[in-house]
C-alpha cells in the first residue's frame, strides 16, 4: 500500500527542493518541512490508549499514542529527516542504518547498524529521502524485521513506479508514504525528474 501525500504545502515545497539552484540550508530546511506532513500522515492510524487528565476544570477523557515509535534513518541522507521527526515525536528512539548505494551496480552495501530493542507494540519508522530502485529500502526493511520489528512504516519524500514495486514485492505489509511518485528511473537509476543526489544536496559534498 502506498500514499502519495498531495497536499498543496507539499506540493509547493517540493518544487523548492527540487530546483537545483537552491542550496543546501534551504534544501535541508524543506526536507524537514516535507517530512513533518510525511510523518503526519504516515502516523494516522497508529494506536492510542484513554488516559483521564484533570483540567483546572474537571477530568477530560484524552488519548496518548499507546505504540513505540522507532525511527530509523538510512545513513547518510536519512539523517537530513530525523530531526524533524524528533521534533514531531519526541520520545521516539532512534536506530541507524548505514547503507550506500554500489555506484557501479546500484546495489545496497551495508555498513552500520544500531537499532534499539524490538517491542511487541513498537512501529519502526524507516526515513530517506530518495526510493529509487528501491534496494536500500529492502535491505534496510529486511534488516530491521529480522531484528524482531513487526510493524514497519517507510517514509520517503521522492520515489519512482520502479521502487514501490520493488519494496511492495518483497514487503506488501509495509506501507509507503511519499511526497512524489516521479516518472522513471535513468540509466543510472537516478530518479527522474527527482531532485538530483539527496545525500549530496544536503549535506554540500559536490
Ligand atoms: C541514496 C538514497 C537512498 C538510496 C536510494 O543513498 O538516500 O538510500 O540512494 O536508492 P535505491 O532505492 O536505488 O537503493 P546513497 O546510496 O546515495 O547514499 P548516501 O545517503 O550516503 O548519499
Ligand atoms: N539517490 C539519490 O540521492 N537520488 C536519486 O535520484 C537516486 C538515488
Amino acid at each position: 500500500m502506498y500514499t502519495e501525500v498531495k497536499h498543496p504545502l507539499v506540493q509547493h515545497k517540493l518544487s523548492l527542493v527540487r530546483d537545483k539552484d537552491t542550496g543546501s540550508k534551504l534544501f535541508r530546511e524543506l526536507i524537514g518541512e516535507i517530512s513533518k506532513f510525511l510523518a503526519y500522515e504516515a502516523l494516522r492510524e497508529i494506536p492510542v490508549k484513554p488516559v483521564d487528565v484533570e483540567t483546572p476544570l474537571e477530568t477530560a477523557k484524552c488519548h496518548h499514542v499507546e505504540s513505540e515509535i522507532v525511527l530509523v534513518p538510512i545513513l547518510r541522507a536519512g539523517i537530513g529527516m530525523l530531526d524533524a521527526l524528533t521534533d514531531l515525536v519526541p520520545n521516539a528512539r532512534i536506530g541507524f542504518l548505514g547503507m550506500y548505494r554500489d555506484h557501479a551496480t546500484s546495489k545496497p552495501v551495508e555498513y552500520y547498524s544500531k537499532l534499539p530493542e524490538a517491542k511487541d507494540d513498537s512501529v519502526a519508522i524507516v526515513i530517506d529521502p530518495m526510493l529509487a530502485t528501491g534496494g536500500s529500502s529492502v535491505a534496510a526493511i529486511t534488516h530491521i524485521k529480522e531484528q524482531g520489528f513487526k510493524n514497519v512504516i517507510l517514509i520517503c519524500i521522492v520515489s519512482c513506479p520502479e521502487g514501490i514495486a520493488t519494496v511492495e514485492s518483497a514487503h506488501p505489509d509495509v506501507p509507503i508514504y511519499t511526497a512524489s511518485i516521479d516518472r522513471c528511473l535513468n540509466s543510472h537509476n537516478y530518479i527522474l525528474p527527482g531532485l538530483g543526489d539527496a545525500g549530496d544536496r544536503l549535506f554540500g559534498t559536490k
